[in-house]
């Protein structure tokens, strides 16, 4: 298939008023999904856009409405050099905002080991995992300012396994912004890849706030191609893209 002439798709794309909304939304798909099955594997992601999310799956649990018992999650990236225990650990983010909150075990979550001593070897074991679950059900992931998704930085494969990338300057400030004053935010990072995410049955893609809208348009409108990561995952079997008012500031039609 000739990626270039794939035509965009708009049926997928749904609109909510603001980030709250869109959490709520976001956080009601990935409920179904679980209800649907309660084994189900899931991958999700961090970043403030996924706050709301959790927030909300917080508080399905404690009302009792949503169980993720048996549920088997993911944790899609991590800072290379960086052990799940440490201050800026994007698993110890997920750890307070979900885990916790919806008292599932750290240790049941399959997740990138950011200071394991061979990166790659653990960039392989994470693949033949997932492959050992029998693939995902849903990923969840929110669009980056460049495109991207993950780590999954423009340049990236539609075939790329998960692996140790080099963070793009502008994801490397804007996670600065997630740490205290002096947090030094390491400039690589491991991640689940393009393949593994392509292969799920369901990828939810977010999008909040004006800052993202340039990256969605380029994603949803332009030619599928590497050089913006997000408009790989049209490439998706379902793909769902949920937005806010501000991202969609930038979609011509
Ligand atoms: C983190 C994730 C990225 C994601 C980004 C979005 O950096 N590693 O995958 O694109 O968050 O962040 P936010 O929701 O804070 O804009």
């Amino acid at each position: 298939m000739n990626l270039r002439e794939a035509a965009p798709r708009r049926d997928y794309l749904s609109v909510a008023p603001d980030c709250e909304e869109l959490g709520r939304r976001a956080a009601h798909t990935i409920a179904e999904t679980v209800h649907r099955r309660s084994d189900a594997v899931i991958s999700l992601t961090t970043g403030h856009t996924m706050a709301g999310v959790y927030k909300r799956l917080g508080e399905l649990c404690r009302a009792g409405t949503l169980d993720l018992g048996a549920t088997r999650l993911i944790s899609s990236e991590e800072y290379a050099g960086v052990g799940g225990g440490d201050l800026i650990s994007l698993f110890g983010w997920l750890r307070r905002d979900l885990l916790d909150p919806c008292g599932v075990p750290p240790a049941a979550v399959l997740r990138l080991a950011g200071d394991a001593p061979d990166a790659t070897a653990e960039c392989r074991r994470f693949d033949a995992a997932i492959d050992g679950l029998g693939g995902i059900d849903l990923v969840v992931q929110s669009i980056g300012p460049n495109g991207h998704f993950g780590f999954n930085e423009p340049g990236s494969a539609r075939d790329a396994p998960s692996r140790v990338v080099d963070l793009a300057a502008s994801t490397h400030q804007s996670n600065s912004h997630y740490w205290p004053d002096g947090a030094r935010v390491p400039e690589r990072g491991l991640t689940m890849g393009v393949r593994a995410t392509l292969r799920a049955k369901h990828v939810l893609l977010l999008a909040s706030g004006a800052p993202k809208a340039e990256a969605l348009a380029r994603a949803v409108e332009g030619p599928i191609g590497e050089d913006v990561p997000c408009s790989l995952l049209r490439l998706a079997t379902r793909l769902t893209i949920l937005a806010d008012a501000g991202a969609m500031e930038r979609l011509r039609r």
